[in-house]
């Protein structure tokens, strides 16, 4: 494959973008070179997420769209992978529909992609296997040189009733710590700062207490920041909580996605938690680690959310006041229990609620980014900001993205900003101390 082209194009969730640095990691060492355009590609890859029906919408508009190259490069293969293929009808689809896509496979046939793709230069592959065990050593092309995700465990059992992502991702699996350690003092010794260590709920790690993974992490020197994504609230356990406030490498930030503040509708999304629950969780968090940044996700209009069940959501939003919140319409998924339940409310009344919520949110968000102007932050640097070469870009032990004038190589320090400027998603400032 010496001298050959391949642009993988990523849709989804953090576990889909350390994928596909797994998938590049495969290509590199089979003699690829990667690149960021389809014109040019001999090979290109869309690693799919099947979340929420838009993704899914947009990646068919994508690939029917390189029928025209196809045709005028006919030597050029091309691959859907992911979250979306792992369904046999998704699969089914594409292959009935995109007579142009050479090779399809699922989220459990990674490291099978040399042989899927010897074959599919001779005849179309279509490999959904699934399985249970846990593939290590893939190699990494890893996107930053600074922050990396280390996923800890693979798959969901949870099964809310809304979600996809049980059936396209499988059982929990759960990495051997000692596997874990070893990626993560690679990476230091590559020079990492920041690990994220990701995982569909990452509090149901089962080798260990999480909490006793995340102080293990710490130890590896050189490692000065680690995160972990996602967290559900039904296994949030008071060790943890203690860790967050003790460890000083564990940044003080929490993903806590409630979903919904109805009990009623957490009732019906067998979430498993009520929202008083979910509060006294916060509470004890904001009591132990008074500086906490918190986020989280939220679905609306959930099949069987009234507009008193909504409010209970704009209750909790407000009594929590998050730093960000990641907000989504609930969109009916093939396969899931949701799916045949009645919708409460129309749609037009769900895009309402929606807008109130968000309205809500940038308000709240941009209030506690004021707050911050005037204070000095201290930022893992990142690198140049996407918009703007001008500009470095790193985060704060919050989370939060700071964008600066560069004005020497700081690219992996960490450094004190004086913020100057905010808005609801980021913060602009100076740099005034140095490592
Ligand atoms: N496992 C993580 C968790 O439980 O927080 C993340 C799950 S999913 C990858 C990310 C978010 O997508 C969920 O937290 C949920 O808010 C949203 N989501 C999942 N299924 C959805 C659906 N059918 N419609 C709308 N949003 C959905
Ligand atoms: Fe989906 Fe629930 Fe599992 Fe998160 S915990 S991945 S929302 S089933
Ligand atoms: Fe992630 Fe989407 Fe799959 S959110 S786990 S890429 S369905």
């Amino acid at each position: 494959m010496k001298g050959k082209k391949a642009h993988v194009i990523t849709y989804g969730c953090q576990q889909n973008e350390n994928d596909s640095e797994r998938i590049r990691g495969i290509l590199l060492d089979m003699g690829y070179t990667t690149i960021d355009t389809n014109d040019d590609a001999d090979l290109i890859i869309f690693n799919t997420c099947a979340v929420r029906d838009n993704a899914e919408q947009r990646v068919y508009g994508n690939i029917g769209a390189l029928r025209n190259l196809k045709d005028k490069k006919p030597h050029m293969l091309i691959g859907v992978c992911g979250c979306m293929t792992q369904q046999q009808h998704v699969a089914d689809y594409i292959k009935k529909r995109f007579s142009h896509v050479d090779f399809v496979f699922g989220t459990h046939a990674i490291y099978k992609l040399p042989q899927i793709l010897y074959s599919a230069a001779e005849q179309r592959v279509f490999d959904l296997e699934e399985m249970e065990g846990i593939v290590e050593n893939l190699p990494h092309n890893r996107e930053s040189s600074v922050v990396a995700t280390v996923s800890v465990m693979y798959g969901c059992n949870n099964f809310c009733t809304y979600c996809i992502v049980p059936y396209v991702r499988g059982r929990e699996r759960s990495r051997k710590p000692e596997d874990i350690i070893k990626e993560v003092e690679g990476l230091a010794a590559q020079g990492y700062k920041e690990v994220t260590l990701l995982g569909q709920n990452v509090n149901s790690y089962s080798e260990l207490p999480f909490s006793q993974l995340l102080n293990m992490v710490s130890e590896v020197s050189g490692i000065e920041r680690i995160r972990f994504i996602s967290s559900h609230p039904k296994d949030i356990t008071n060790e943890l909580i203690d860790t967050i406030a003790e460890n000083p490498k564990v940044c003080k930030s929490l993903h806590l996605p409630f979903q919904a503040g109805s009990s009623k509708v957490l009732a019906d999304m067998n979430r498993r938690y009520t929202k008083e629950r979910y509060l006294e969780i916060i509470k004890s968090l904001k009591e132990k680690v008074p500086n906490i940044a918190l986020t989280s996700d939220v679905i609306v209009g959930f099949p069987t959310e009234t507009n008193e069940d909504f409010e209970h959501t704009l209750d909790v939003v407000r009594q929590v006041e998050f730093d960000m919140l990641f907000t989504f319409i609930y969109s009916k998924r093939k396969g899931t229990p949701a799916e045949k339940m009645e919708f409460a409310l129309p749609a037009e009344e769900i895009k309402k609620n929606f807008d109130r919520l968000v309205s809500l949110q940038t308000e709240i968000s941009a209030r506690k980014n004021k707050a911050l102007e005037g204070t000095v932050q201290k930022v893992l640097v990142e690198g140049y900001s996407k918009n703007n070469k001008e500009f470095l870009t790193g985060r704060t032990d919050g989370g939060k993205i700071v964008n600066f004038p560069e004005d020497k190589s700081l690219i992996g320090d960490i450094v004190g900003v004086k913020i100057t400027n905010s808005a609801p998603w980021w913060l602009a400032g100076e740099v005034v101390t140095y490592n």
